[in-house]
């Protein structure tokens, strides 16, 4: 069983969506329907499944449906048709008080604009989950100190959010998201008001963090960078359709349509592709030379050992985090697939 399913979810904004939807179902456009009926088509028919302890990047242009598909999980919008099951549960069938425990117990959220209150301190922000989870004082502080300490905001936990920089913010946010220890944390956009620095710093600080956590994770982004970098899958959305659904690899070697090529074209792959997914595999390596080898770790992306190994005119033995070997990866095939597309 997949940790959330959609199938065949459709949401229309509008005075009167459910009789617009056989029109959508026939098949016309997003324009179309708005120049007929008024009404704006949000999700089109859209089905994915979203494996435990994943991050699954959804990613589209502003006005493609991502953050109407990501409130459809935690049920902040009801779909028109379809329908969303959470560890196999039909939200929908959700009562009040149900959908207020699977909301504080089951999914945190992230959003853009931090959502810190303002006149609470980091302690008390990075505890509020918990506060509302019911938990005692003593034990909400002892976690949300935890948690301050994992996203490296030590020491500033009796301060207020005016008096953090942006990106201290945004940690406080997921801190906040951390220590209430839901299976599940929606990422809206979290990073995209961040500086590019910060937010490369942050992408990394939440790869770290999810190697340990394996926590499902659903972020929403509008930069394929940030995609390929975060995602173990990406869903591509385009005016409410899901266009592509496919690893990083998949999404850069195959782009399935002209909106994910127009994506694709201006990207660093040696920023974006890991060494993991270019490697052959130890039963395809048997001719590779292993004579002059250095070893990589399978989760670095080829910049970090790229003029290394071009440089010493070596190949790459490929290792997990134990030093296992995993497979090899040959000099010329790095350099080819920088180029290939
Ligand atoms: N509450 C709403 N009422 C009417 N239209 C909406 C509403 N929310 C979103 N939309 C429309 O649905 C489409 C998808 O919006 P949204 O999910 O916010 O996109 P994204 O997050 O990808 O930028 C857009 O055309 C948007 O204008
Ligand atoms: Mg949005």
């Amino acid at each position: 069983m997949s940790k959330i399913e959609i199938n065949n979810v459709y949401k229309i904004f509008g005075n009167n969506p459910k009789s617009v939807l056989p029109m959508v179902k026939e098949g016309s456009t997003k324009d179309e329907i708005l120049e007929k009926t008024g009404h704006t088509v949000g999700l089109d028919n859209v089905s994915l499944k979203i494996e435990e302890g994943e991050t699954f990047v959804c990613m589209g242009l502003s006005g493609s449906g991502k953050s109407t598909l990501i409130r459809h999980l935690n049920r902040l919008i009801d779909p028109t048709d379809g329908e969303i099951l959470v560890e196999g549960t039909n939200v929908m069938s959700l009562d009040k008080e149900k959908l207020i425990e699977f909301r504080r117990h089951k999914m945190s959220m992230v959003f853009q604009r931090f959502g810190l209150f303002p006149h609470k301190t980091v302690l008390q922000n990075v505890g509020y989950g918990l506060e509302m989870q019911g938990k005692a004082e003593n034990e909400r502080n002892k976690i949300s100190m935890e948690k301050i300490d994992a996203v490296g905001l030590n020491g500033f936990e009796n301060q207020y959010p005016n008096q953090l920089s942006g990106g201290m913010q945004q940690r406080v946010g997921l801190a906040r998201a951390l220590a209430t220890d839901t299976d599940i944390m929606l990422m809206d956009e979290a990073f995209s008001a961040l500086d590019p620095l910060i937010r490369s710093d942050m992408q990394k600080q939440l790869i770290d963090l999810q190697s340990e956590l394996k926590k499902t994770i659903v972020f929403i982004t509008h930069d394929l960078d940030e995609s390929l970098r975060l995602g173990d899958h990406i869903g591509i959305l385009n005016s409410g359709k899901l266009v592509q659904v496919g690893t990083p690899e998949e999404i850069i070697m195959h782009p399935a349509d002209d909106y994910v090529k127009a994506f694709v074209k201006d990207v660093n792959r040696a920023k974006v592709i890991k060494a993991k997914i270019i490697m052959k595999n130890l039963n395809e390596s048997e001719n590779i030379d292993k004579s002059n080898v250095i070893k990589v770790n399978e989760d670095q992306f080829i910049e970090e050992f790229l003029p290394q190994i071009v440089c010493s005119d070596s190949n790459c033995e490929v290792v997990d985090k134990n030093g296992n070997i995993k497979g090899y990866i040959t000099n010329q095939e790095l350099q080819s697939s920088l180029t290939k597309s």
